[in-house]
């Protein structure tokens, strides 16, 4: 069903999906697949009929249930606002040196020969950062590296992934219990001293930031660079005007987002699209798809920076609006600068093959070959 082929280039299908079965029930998922904007953003702002709350129904000791990410209001609005503080614009700005220090140093491994963005750059880059932001001891950063990976590399596999996600809870909550004797200013103490979260809370959140941070960022930076290969014009531009670079990066999120879908369950029966969705299913409004919808872009499949991207999908939208989103755009922000300032010539090698990410969710790519 997700051929690398369409997983590479799904848009062609989306269009006609819009026009011909905007409300698509596929059995082998066991959901309701939305296509038209309208819908999608219904979706996602309607959260009273769609609930976030364990959608995919997993089980209740997963790590990542509690979280805010798969609660509905009033607790959703209880765990956002324990971690909102964290992602103000202004407290992204004062790690930004941290950042620009950590992207510098996965710089240089790109010149090498048969080079792969993703294990070089792309994937090591963001992981780190979030490091960074928690508070992960220098001595623990390889290994949440690694876990970052692994969580990647399982994410079609429900079993393994689980399995990974336990492993990184337990890894988490060594770091946290440590935090209590080793305080600092990062994020971690900061949420350990407020008397109204729990360990567990706390636990959850670094888990929660390490899943939806990561993979999110590396397919953010992943897709920016085919973007940019496919348009030379577009990055001899930025070359020449760096300031262009968060218009730029605006149309990348909306032309080629990394995040395709986020899951829903109705709680009760909704018509969308002339269609009837029961109560109690399990629905997956396609991002990817409203954002090339027509009617909301005009010329919706041409890559351009000048256009108003105003109204775009790609963090969500109502009350589960991307919390990290201030952090993914100084990051890619920062590492665009510095890619193309060392590497202006930097381009997907045509002669290797890309290697899409096979899932409903995500657009990106587990391997990026480049030249520069
Ligand atoms: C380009 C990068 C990113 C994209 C495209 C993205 C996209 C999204 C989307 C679409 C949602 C909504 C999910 C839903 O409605 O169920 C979301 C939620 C969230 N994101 Fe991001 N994200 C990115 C980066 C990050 C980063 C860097 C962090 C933090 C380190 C982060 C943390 C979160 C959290 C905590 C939520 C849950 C918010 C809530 O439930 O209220 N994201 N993101």
């Amino acid at each position: 069903m997700f051929s690398a082929e369409l997983m590479l280039e799904p848009f062609s299908l989306f269009a006609s999906m819009r026009e011909s079965q905007p409300v698509l029930h596929v059995e082998q998922l066991g959901a309701y697949l939305l296509f038209r904007y309208a819908d999608v953003k219904r979706a996602y702002e309607d959260h009273a009929v769609f609930s976030s709350n364990n959608p995919l129904r997993q089980p209740s000791n997963s790590p990542i249930v509690e979280t805010m990410i798969f609660r509905d209001p009033p607790e959703h609005s209880r765990l956002r606002a324990l971690a909102q503080s964290a992602f103000t614009p202004k407290a992204i700005a004062a790690i930004e040196p941290r950042i620009e220090d950590i992207a510098r140093a996965h710089i240089d491994a790109i010149a090498s020969p048969n080079a792969d963005f993703v294990q070089l750059f792309s994937a090591p880059f963001p992981a780190l950062v979030i490091a960074e932001l928690l508070g992960v001891d220098a001595s623990r950063r390889a290994q949440f590296v690694s876990f970052a990976n692994d969580i990647v590399a399982s994410v079609l596999v429900p079993d393994v992934l689980t399995n990974v996600l336990d492993e990184f809870q337990r890894f988490a909550r060594a770091i946290v219990e440590e935090k209590r004797s080793h305080t600092d200013n990062r994020l971690l103490s900061q949420w350990l001293a407020n008397p109204d979260t729990t360990t567990e809370e706390v636990v959850g959140l670094a888990v929660l930031l390490l899943v939806a941070g990561h993979e999110t960022t590396t397919n953010l930076l992943n897709n920016t660079v085919r973007c940019l290969s496919d348009a030379p014009h577009v990055k001899q531009r930025l070359i020449e005007t760096p300031e262009l670079a968060p218009r730029v990066i605006d149309e990348v999120l909306r032309f080629r987002g990394p995040v395709l879908a986020a899951f829903r369950r109705t709680r009760t029966a909704v018509v969308l699209s002339d269609t009837t969705i029961p109560a109690d299913s399990l629905v997956l409004p396609l991002i990817g798809s409203a954002n090339r919808d027509p009617s909301a872009f005009a010329n919706p499949d041409v890559f351009d920076p000048d256009r108003s991207t105003r109204g775009m999908l790609s963090f969500g939208s109502g009350i589960h609006r991307c919390l990290g989103e201030p952090l993914a755009r100084l990051e890619t922000q920062l590492a665009l600068r510095l890619l193309l300032k060392r590497y202006p010539a930097l381009r997907v090698d045509p002669s290797r093959p890309i290697e899409p990410i096979l899932s409903p969710v995500v657009h990106g790519a587990r391997s990026l070959p480049v030249v520069v």
